[in-house]
């Protein structure tokens, strides 16, 4: 049997790569994290907090780890973090009943899918197993399903207390057919006194608008940098993760936003590495390093093209698709300590490469184009 630790450290054998050292702080602008625990204490620290954790009881029953994102995902509405309006409106509902059709979009990983299945919880308690349906993407979800199954669903008896609702959860609605959305049209309609509609999705767009108009929005949105803080600060302390302020620091940058990301990352460097610093979670992420990227625009705002051009070869040669170090540039950019004007140029002209880039022209040039832009900004705004 692979276990998830086995898959792991496959995947760093395969890896040759070796991201070098940088000893000082990654993100000395942007991070005023509040760590509970002194720094001083890890490097004692680390030998007896290793051995704790090899107690901790994150395994299974067959002996493979579970993953962190199902074993700490929030079983109560008031457990999910990050985004205050749209959860406290899921709150009143699992209080009050009476829940409206609903479409919850949003960015991967904020909670959404979560959010679901905690207020169903909510509202029908033991009821759940018979009062609910769930399909997502990986079900056939075509229009004969949404006039057979679905239907069938909504058309059964249920007892259920004053106020609650059967529940229809379709999750990754974005992916079903226009066709099956508009046969889902009049159900919704007509089963309304007995059944209502969750549907969750990435981009609301790509929900015909005829259901849009027939649901409640509610907008999730990328969580802040903190709210993953405490959650990975959370999970940490209850696996007995040793870890360092830095380590959690490279992990909500390689998330961006993104708390299932954030949990896996954080897994997979313990899992990998027994120990989360920054250098083990760029290791097993396998991304550019942040100051690896950071020197490069250092150099291009200094007026040292050349080198610039060196560290950009450098990191291409390593393997890094110009999508990873245009995401990461990206990234550095937004938050580099520079004029105002300089970053939107740099921003601006970081979109449009990547727009080409996704349109297929990814290649050195491209990306050495983009450093010349900006030189040549930098140029303009001195003179
Ligand atoms: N807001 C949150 N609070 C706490 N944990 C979260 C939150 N968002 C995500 N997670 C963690 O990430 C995991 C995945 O979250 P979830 O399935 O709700 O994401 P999603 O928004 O439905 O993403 P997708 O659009 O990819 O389906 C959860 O099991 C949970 O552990
Ligand atoms: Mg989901």
């Amino acid at each position: 049997m692979v276990t998830f630790e086995d898959q792991k450290s496959q995947k760093f054998q395969k890896r040759e790569r070796k991201p070098e050292r940088f000893g000082v702080s990654l993100f000395p602008c942007h991070f005023s994290l509040q760590f509970e625990t002194p720094r001083v204490s890890y490097s004692t620290e680390v030998g007896r907090e290793i051995s704790m954790a090899s107690s901790s009881s994150s395994l299974s029953s067959h002996g493979y780890e579970i993953p962190w994102v199902e074993k700490f995902r929030p079983t109560k509405v008031k457990d999910i973090v990050g985004n205050a309006d749209a959860v406290s409106r899921l709150q009143v509902i699992a209080r009050d009943g009476n829940m409206p059709n609903l479409i919850l979009a949003g960015p991967p990983g904020t909670g959404k899918t979560t959010s679901i299945l905690a207020l169903a919880h909510e509202l029908l308690g033991p009821s759940y197993k018979e009062a609910v349906l769930e399909l997502n993407a990986s079900d056939d979800r075509g229009i004969d399903v949404v006039r057979n199954k679905i239907k069938m669903f909504a058309q059964k008896k249920v007892t259920l207390p004053a106020g609650r609702h059967k529940v229809i959860i379709l999750d990754e609605a974005d992916s079903m057919t226009s066709g099956a959305q508009q046969a889902l049209r009049r159900t919704m309609e007509i089963y309304s006194n007995s059944t209502r509609f969750a549907l969750a999705c990435n981009t609301s767009s790509k929900i015909i608008e005829p259901i849009q108009s027939r649901c409640a929005l509610v907008r999730f949105s990328r969580l802040s940098d903190d709210e993953i803080l405490g959650r990975l600060k959370f999970v940490a302390d209850s696996e007995k993760v040793p870890y360092v302020p830095e380590g959690l620091e490279a992990i909500i940058f390689t998330a961006d936003g993104d708390m299932r990301q954030g949990l896996n990352n954080l897994q997979a460097t313990y899992a990998g590495f027994r120990f989360v610093n920054q250098e083990n979670v760029f290791k097993v992420c396998d991304q550019p390093h942040p100051l690896h990227v950071k020197n490069m625009v250092r150099n291009v705002i200094d007026g040292r093209f050349d080198d610039a051009c060196s560290g950009l070869k450098q990191l291409y040669d390593l393997g890094y698709s110009p999508t990873d170090i245009i995401t990461t540039l990206f990234r550095i950019i937004k938050n580099y300590d520079m004029a105002e004007y300089l970053k939107l140029e740099f921003m601006k002209e970081t979109g449009f490469a990547h727009m080409r880039i996704c349109d297929g022209v990814g290649s050195y040039l491209q990306l050495c184009g983009l450093l010349s832009k900006f030189s040549i900004a930098c140029l303009t705004a001195k003179a």
